[in-house]
């Protein structure tokens, strides 16, 4: 069973999955402004995806689902995902990340206490979490590892962060099988175009400003998101429960190189007058805007033989591509509440 599977990772995660294996899949999803049926639309007729509308705060809706389909293994995405709308708007990451995560612990704890033998030593819930939890590293610092100090600093990251404490509370207290990940920032197919990544190429396409926040010298580092997609698949055969693993990809980098990287490359495919970097625009910074996320992924690597496959320029070329021959989703997405969105903060 997995949550939020109609998002960009989750959807990424049930589409990579189900090209390796002929298990069923059953995708609980709020389809909240992020969730977009569309991702999905190439498994309309397959039976091994089983698509439920729902909230991860139903317990009833959990309970019933988790009775009926009896799953191996919950892989918990659903969230509410975008730090700027958390800055805008804090109480549905409060609701959805930290009640909908305990509503989903407690029925999956109910469930996984019914079953005997095999089926309940087999059992994992995997709660994918973020590195922002770690909060802000300096330029020279070295990357985060699984033990770094919990610092969230945006209300999206200390979200985030209680319900990772939640769940390792689930552990300890309840003996759920439990294991945590944290992953760096992922780009690719299907992602909503608030974030950075597909934003610009979606305003550098339309000839909008591409706003870069204060200096562009905070740095990410960026994973391709079958990478993070396989890392999770291995997690499921070979991963320890009540372990915590993190996921990342070569190095970081500025957003001013990962911007400059998407004109380069639309300069590249679609060739226009002048640069699309002349639509590169400084705009007021992020409110407490971490300056450098950066994620050691040697424990995976070493215990699980999981490392990242796609380098950041093949990544990028890829995902440009794709955003280009997908207008069609693309604008599905811009007409509806992303539009709104934009108008909020660009003036637009
Ligand atoms: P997303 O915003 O694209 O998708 C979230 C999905 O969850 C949507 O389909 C939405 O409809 C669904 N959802 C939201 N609230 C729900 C609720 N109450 N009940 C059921 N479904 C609900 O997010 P994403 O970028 O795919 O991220 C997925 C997970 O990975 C999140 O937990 C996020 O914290 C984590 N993560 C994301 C990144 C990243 O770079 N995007 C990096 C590390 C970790
Ligand atoms: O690190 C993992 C996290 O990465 C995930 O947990 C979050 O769900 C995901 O949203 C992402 O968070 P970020 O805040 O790092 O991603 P975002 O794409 O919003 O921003 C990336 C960087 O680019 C950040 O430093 C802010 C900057 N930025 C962002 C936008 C949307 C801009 O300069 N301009 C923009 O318009």
């Amino acid at each position: 069973m997995v949550t939020g599977g109609a998002g960009f990772i989750g959807s990424n995660f049930i589409l990579n999955f189900l090209k390796q294996s002929d298990e069923r899949v059953i995708n609980l999803d709020k389809l909240t402004y992020a969730g977009n049926m569309d991702n999905l639309s190439s498994l309309q007729d397959d039976e091994r995806h089983v698509f439920v509308r729902g909230d991860i705060a139903d317990r009833r809706v959990i309970k019933r689902l988790l009775e009926s389909h009896a799953p191996r293994a919950i892989i918990h995405f659903a969230a509410e995902t975008h730090v700027d709308r958390s800055i805008y708007e804090p109480e549905p990451f409060l609701d959805t990340n930290v009640g909908g995560t305990l509503s989903l612990l407690t029925e999956a704890t109910a469930y996984w206490n019914s079953l005997e033998g095999e089926q309940k030593e087999r059992f994992c819930f995997i709660h994918v979490s973020t590195d922002e939890v770690f909060g802000s590293l300096g330029k020279e610092d070295e990357p985060f590892t699984e033990d770094s100090k919990y610092v969230p600093n945006s209300p999206y990251s200390a979200s985030k962060a209680a319900s990772d404490h939640m769940v390792r509370a689930y552990n300890k207290t309840y003996g759920l099988p439990t294991l945590v990940t944290h992953c760096s920032n992922n780009y690719g197919p299907y992602q909503f175009p608030e974030k950075l990544i597909p934003l610009v190429i979606s305003r550098a396409l339309g000839g909008e400003a591409i706003p870069l926040y204060g200096d562009g010298q905070q740095e990410r580092n960026w994973i391709y998101v079958d990478d993070h997609c396989q890392a999770i698949c291995k997690l499921l055969e070979s991963g320890k429960q009540g372990e915590v693993y993190n996921i990342g990809a070569e190095r970081s980098r500025s957003n001013k190189e990962v911007v400059q990287t998407v004109c380069s490359l639309l300069d590249d495919i679609v060739p226009k007058e002048s640069s699309y970097s002349s639509l590169i625009t400084h705009v007021e910074d992020r409110p407490g805007h971490d300056l450098r996320y950066d994620i050691d992924s040697s424990k995976i690597d070493k215990h699980i033989g999981w490392q990242s496959s796609v380098s950041f320029d093949e990544g990028m070329r890829k995902t440009v591509m794709w955003y280009i021959e997908n207008e069609l989703w693309l604008n599905r997405v811009l007409s509806g509440e992303h539009a709104q969105w934009v108008k909020q903060q660009y003036g637009e």
